[in-house]
This record gives structure tokens, C-alpha cells and sequence, in this order.
């Protein structure tokens, strides 16, 4: 058998101490895959005393993870830190630049330097391996790269955040409050050290620039990606949707605009049928379409978080580099990946949905009327629930198939209206049949 392949791991969180268990437990199938065994040779963590509830066995001891990357004699850098800066990143680069390989888990460290890391690891002849980095333990890196590799891509749609997924199948299944479920999230291991990264779709938009640049050929480019979070979601839209008959997702989508040439790249909650696979897609389960023109839909099914399945995408990136497997990183190049134009959302084409907090008083109907007559916004569901105690009801407006631009004027002019006693809610429904 070949000599073992020598590891280094730099942090030993959820992520890292999950993939050092996969490897003591499934070390002889892994072995027996790869022609050679995957040894842990140095770790790296901030706290030294703390139980990891793993066996470190004589892995040698790094307080700095970029110090170990330069020096400990390993074959390939295992990133589990997170960050798109810091000592993530100075890990990553400390590892390439004396020629080792690198593993990680840091979308946002892709989605901010992927290229420059993958330009530097394909001129070393080195892998940068990052399937942990786009939902969990679905392999969908190496699904599109490779498995789909022939085929043109058109679109891409997904449910890229285990935690959002979490908290709005559990609020929809539960009538519990958002607060209370992102505590459940971060206690099971799902949420980013900052859960703002959760919520505010950052963590998504990460995944979705990575996965568009496989997809498309194109630089990762997370500036050009719309995002909008779910913090202001609340149960009553939740159960607004469900009476209109859709269920609300935190999506990821990405095309090709064939009539621009440009690039759309989008990350928001909308409405979808509940008919349609990613609506079934609950906790914290993960799922990408994938529309390619010769093989047409695919759908793509798995734990977006947590220990398992992310060490599982870890470890697979792990048994290529040991068993001599190389793609480019990004699919093609890096030196060859395209500069796409960004379709502006307020492009966005579609049926929205519309709530509207306002006085509960005559007249008040009719000017959200006269608003959406004069932006051309058509209406084809309208519902106000009876009189309130409080004098105020909310009214809820499905709209005929719109441009966004139309409806935002709209709800620009009802913003001057005192009658309006909140900002508009407004979310896109996707028809994904
Ligand atoms: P985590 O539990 O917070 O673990 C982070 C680890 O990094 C800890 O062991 C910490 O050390 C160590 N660390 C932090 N700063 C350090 C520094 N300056 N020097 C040395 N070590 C340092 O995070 P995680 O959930 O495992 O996530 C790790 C990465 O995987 C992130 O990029 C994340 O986005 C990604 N990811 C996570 C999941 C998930 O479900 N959790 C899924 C997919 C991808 P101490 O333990 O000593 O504090
Ligand atoms: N915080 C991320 C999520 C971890 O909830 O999806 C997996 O990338």
C-alpha cells in the first residue's frame, strides 16, 4: 500500500471534531477506497485544555493553525476555522504557498478569495477541495463539476441554508416564534458562529456564488448576488402563504438571462407551490435543482449541517487528493472562468406576495387600489381579515404576473400613506414546476 496521506486539521469545532471521528470510525473502508490510509498528524485549535470528545491521538499540538500550515509535515491543510479572513485565510494561503494541499469547509472564504486560492492551487499542481463548503453533506460540487459536466446548465434553485430551512418548517409545523427555534439551531450545531449569517442569507449567498461559478463557468462573485435574510418573517406570513396555498422557502437561485447575456443571482424567501420538490424539503435537509439541457431536472437531497454531514463532504475531499483525483477547481481553469454582467432584481419578472399593516378605516382599500392602478400591478387575490379590536388589519394582495419595478413603485407611493402603519412585506412567488 502506498504511505499514509498526512493530514494537518485547523480547528476542532463541530465541523473539525466530526471529521476526525468519520476518520477513526470508518478508517479501514476509507483506507480500502483510497489504496492508502488518511493519518491526522497535527491539530490545530484556539483552546488546548478544551474536550473535544474525540481521540487526538499523537496528532502534534499548533496553537497557530497558519504556524502549522507553514511548517508540520502533512500533505494537505484541513481548514475547519471559518471566516472569509483572519486565520482562516492566512491558514490557507500559508498551506498552498509550501505546497500543500487544502480542504475546507469556509464558503465565505470561497465565495471572497475562491478565485485568487484556486488560481494559486492550480498553478501549484494542488487541490482546493471545498464540497463541505455548499450544502453540508450533499456531494453537489462534485454532482455539477463532474457528474453533470456535459451538460449546459440553466438554472439552479436550492435550499442552501440548513438553519433558515430549520426555522421555517419549525415555526410553519409548530406556530413557534423565530427567536425561540434559531436557539434550537445554534444549540444542535447548525448556525454560523455569527447566526446573523444564517438569517440574513449571507451564508446562502456564499454557497450560491460558489455553486454559479461551477455551474457557469464564471468567477465566484459575491457582490453581484441579491440578498435578503428571513428575520422579518413572521408566523402570520407563514400562515398568510399556507391560505394562498404555497409554503415559504429561503431560496438560492441562479441563471443565465438569455436575453441580456447577463447573470442572475438571487438569494430570498418567496412563496413556492407545495407541490414542488424543494417545498417538501424541511429541518435542516438541503436540496438543489439542478437544470441541465441534455439531462434535464435533477434534484439533489441531503443534511445541509451538523457534524456528519459536513465531515462527510470533508473526508470525501480528502479520499480524492489520497487517491490522485483532480478537477480544476471551479470546474474549468480558474484562469479561464468568465465575468458575467448581474440582471438587477428589479428586473424580476413574476406573481408577489403583498402584506399590508394599515388603519382599519373606509377609504384606506381604495387607495392601495388606486396605487396599484397607477404602477399597471395588477391583483388577482385580495384578503382582509374582519374588523380588528386594535383598528388596524392586515390586507393581503397576491399580484397578476408583474415587473418588480412596477410593484416597488407602488408601495413607494403607499409608504407616504399614514394610513400604512409598517413598511410593506413583499416576497417573490417562484413558480418552480
Ligand atoms: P466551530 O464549531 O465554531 O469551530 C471552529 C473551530 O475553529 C474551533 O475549534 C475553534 O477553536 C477554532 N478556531 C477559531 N479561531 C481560531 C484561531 N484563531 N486559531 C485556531 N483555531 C481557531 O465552527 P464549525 O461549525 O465547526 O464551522 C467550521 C467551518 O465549517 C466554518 O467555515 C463553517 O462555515 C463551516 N461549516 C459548518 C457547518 C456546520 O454545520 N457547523 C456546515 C458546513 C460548513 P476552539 O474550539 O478552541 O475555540
Ligand atoms: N450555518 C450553515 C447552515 C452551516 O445552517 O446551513 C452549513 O453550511
Amino acid at each position: 500500500m502506498t504511505r499514509p496521506l498526512r493530514i494537518a486539521v485547523a480547528g476542532l469545532g463541530t465541523v473539525g471534531a466530526g471529521t476526525l471521528q468519520l476518520l477513526q470510525a470508518n478508517a479501514a473502508v476509507i483506507a480500502a477506497r483510497c489504496g492508502r490510509s488518511l493519518e491526522v498528524c497535527a491539530v490545530s485549535a484556539r483552546d488546548r485544555a478544551k474536550d473535544r470528545g474525540v481521540d487526538l491521538g499523537a496528532a502534534v499540538w499548533f496553537d497557530d493553525p497558519a504556524a502549522m500550515a507553514a511548517k508540520a509535515d502533512v500533505d494537505v491543510v484541513v481548514e475547519l476555522i471559518g471566516g472569509a479572513e483572519g486565520a482562516a485565510r492566512k491558514t490557507v494561503e500559508a498551506a498552498l504557498a509550501r505546497k500543500a494541499h487544502v480542504v475546507t469547509a469556509n464558503k465565505a472564504l470561497l465565495a471572497h478569495h475562491g478565485v485568487a486560492l484556486a488560481k494559486a492551487a492550480e498553478a501549484a499542481g494542488l487541490t482546493l477541495g471545498y464540497e463541505a463548503a455548499v450544502a453540508g453533506g450533499i456531494p453537489i460540487i462534485k454532482a455539477l463539476r463532474e457528474g453533470l459536466g456535459g451538460n449546459t446548465i440553466r438554472r439552479i434553485t436550492g435550499i442552501l441554508n440548513g438553519t433558515c430551512n430549520y426555522i421555517l418548517s419549525t415555526m410553519r409545523a409548530t406556530g413557534r416564534d423565530f427567536a425561540d427555534v434559531l436557539k434550537e439551531a445554534q444549540d444542535l450545531g447548525y448556525a454560523e458562529a455569527d447566526p446573523a449569517f444564517d438569517i440574513d442569507g449571507t451564508d446562502a449567498a456564499h454557497k450560491l456564488a460558489i455553486l454559479t461559478s461551477v455551474a457557469f463557468g464564471t468567477q465566484v462573485d459575491i457582490k453581484s448576488v441579491h440578498v435578503e435574510g428571513i428575520r422579518h418573517i413572521s408566523s402570520l406570513d407563514i400562515q398568510y402563504a399556507e391560505e394562498f396555498g404555497y409554503r415559504i422557502k429561503l431560496l438560492g437561485l441562479a441563471e443565465r438571462d438569455e436575453k441580456s447575456g447577463g447573470i442572475v443571482q438571487r438569494v430570498y424567501p418567496c412563496l413556492i407551490k407545495p407541490d414542488v420538490p424543494l417545498a417538501r424539503v424541511e429541518g435542516v435537509f438541503n436540496a438543489v435543482v439542478a437544470e441541465g439541457d441534455f439531462v434535464g431536472k435533477s434534484v439533489y437531497e441531503g443534511r445541509g449541517a451538523g457534524a456528519g454531514p459536513t465531515a462527510s463532504a470533508v473526508v470525501a475531499d480528502l479520499m480524492d487528493i489520497a487517491a490522485g483525483r483532480r478537477v480544476p477547481t471551479f470546474g474549468i481553469p480558474a484562469t479561464a472562468l468568465k465575468v458575467l454582467a448581474t440582471v438587477p432584481v428589479d428586473q424580476h419578472v413574476g406573481e408577489y406576495y403583498v402584506r399590508l399593516r394599515v388603519v382599519d378605516r373606509p377609504g384606506v382599500f381604495a387607495d392601495i387600489a388606486g396605487a396599484f392602478r397607477d404602477e399597471d400591478v395588477s391583483m388577482e387575490s385580495v384578503l382582509q381579515r374582519g374588523r380588528s379590536e386594535k383598528s388596524n388589519v392586515n390586507v393581503v394582495i397576491i399580484t397578476h404576473e408583474t415587473q418588480e419595478s412596477n410593484l416597488l413603485r407602488a408601495l413607494k407611493r403607499l409608504q407616504a400613506n399614514a394610513a400604512l402603519l409598517e413598511p410593506p412585506h413583499m416576497m417573490r412567488i417562484e413558480d418552480l414546476a
